[in-house]
């Protein structure tokens, strides 16, 4: 993925949101390093220094271009001694009665959902970039057949209690545990991710310049920046819309999910349309639990993995398509496209579940908890791996952040 950048671009950090790609090569392997060569296999640092440098929170990304990182081609070969090592550790470890780092592959699967998320950061980086047309175009895209449907359709979900988490312990981050009940209020939920078409409505009903919708931070954030549309949408001469991934410029699609909106911009509309966002449980409950059910499903579909027919993800369509492409994919309810396509803004801060502990860090989970600026995003995304994707994961970020792949789907309360 970093192959279409040069060594030049790859050390550059060309937005201050993002990391130069270096460092999340040399991260990337710094962390399989630690996880499974050390706090597993219990060998000393390969070289201290570097646990230093790639530990995120002492360098915010925006001073990581300041670093003395490996280079594309010490990155490389770190990461590649690293992965030898794991190979011959995989053949060795016991994960019934070894290490409880190691039961249930619990380690081994933190490390490949690790490199998997940084994975779709570096593609948020490269598709900020105005320069990588060629790559855009050289991406094998296969696209679902798609059924026209009413993208403002709505479903209603019965009030009541259902099982919240999970207490899977061989996949599932620390944050995702346990499950535990929790009440919902009937509410009903658009039964796709909100379109470019729904959202095109507030955009031209000059919803960014109306403060009536927005809400006193939204209205902070909107007035300090200038937008006044999704992150790469533009005007074209014609008046025609277009948006921009990785430099090439897309007439939009008005049948697919909305992306490239922050939270602020999510709860505006939402205004606008006469909604609201769902709360994470409401979110939960449309997506893994069915009438008479004991216990949530792994995927809104069943508990079988996903195949092209239920999701977009896994970079096989590079990028949203259009709602109603993926019947199969259904929840209990009838709520499609929960997974896939975009991530989906909640209204709920990043708060652990009650009887949570944290394993096996925590930095991964319980330091974010704290901050009252962050909002929890559900599903995944069309660029989220396999590995990450399940009902119970929980994604979270500052409320003002768009770069990622992110939209939202709106609730409403029933009376
Ligand atoms: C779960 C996506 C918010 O990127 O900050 C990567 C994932 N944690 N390395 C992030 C993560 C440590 C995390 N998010
Ligand atoms: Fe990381």
């Amino acid at each position: 993925m970093t192959d279409v950048l040069n060594d030049d671009d790859l050390n550059e950090q060309f937005s201050p949101l993002m990391s130069p790609l270096v460092w999340d090569m040399g991260h990337i392997a710094n962390f399989e390093e630690y996880w499974l060569l050390r706090e597993l296999d219990g060998r000393t640092a390969h070289d201290a220094e570097r646990d230093a440098m790639y530990n995120p929170f002492d360098n915010p990304r925006w001073t990581r271009s300041d670093l003395p990182l490996l280079g594309r081609a010490e990155a490389t070969e770190y990461l590649g001694e690293v992965r030898h090592d794991v190979e011959g550790l995989l053949k060795r470890v016991d994960f019934v009665d070894g290490p409880h780092l190691a039961r249930n592959g619990y380690v081994f699967e933190m490390v490949v959902q690790h490199e998997a998320q940084h994975q779709e950061t570096i593609l948020q980086a490269l598709n900020l970039r105005p320069d990588l047309e060629a790559y855009a175009l050289s991406a094998i895209r296969t696209l679902p057949k798609t059924r026209a449907v009413d993208d403002a359709a709505r479903i209603t979900i019965p009030g009541g209690s259902f099982v919240l988490g999970t207490n899977d312990m061989a996949a599932a981050y620390d944050n995702e545990r346990p499950a535990h009940e929790v009440h919902v209020d009937t509410f009903a939920i658009d039964t796709y991710p909100v379109t470019n078409n729904r959202y095109m409505q507030f955009v031209q009903a000059d919803g960014y310049d109306r403060e009536e919708f927005w809400s006193a931070e939204g209205w902070g954030w909107r007035t300090g920046v200038d937008h006044d549309a999704p992150q790469s949408w533009d005007r074209s001469a014609n008046g025609e819309w277009t948006h921009t991934m990785f430099g090439h410029i897309r007439k939009l699609n008005p049948a697919e999910p909305v992306m490239h909106i922050s939270y602020f911009e999510a709860e505006a509309f939402a205004a606008y349309a006469q909604g609201r966002l769902p709360t994470e449980p409401e979110w939960a409950k449309a997506a893994t639990w069915a009438p008479g059910a004991d216990r949530p499903r792994r995927y809104p579909w069943g508990d079988s993995p996903p195949t092209r027919a239920h999701a977009n993800i896994g970079l096989v369509a590079w990028g949203p398509v259009p709602v109603g492409s993926y019947p199969e994919g259904a929840s209990a309810y009838g709520v499609e496209q929960m997974l896939g396509d975009v991530y989906e803004w909640t209204s709920s801060s990043f708060k652990p579940y009650p009887g949570y502990n944290t394993f096996p860090y925590p930095e991964y989970s319980e330091v974010f908890f704290e901050d009252e600026n962050f909002r929890v995003l559900r599903g995944a995304s069309w660029a989220t791996s396999l590995s990450v994707t399940r009902n119970s994961f929980r994604n979270w970020d500052y409320r003002e952040r768009r770069q990622i792949f992110s939209g939202v789907r709106l609730a409403w309360d029933v009376k």
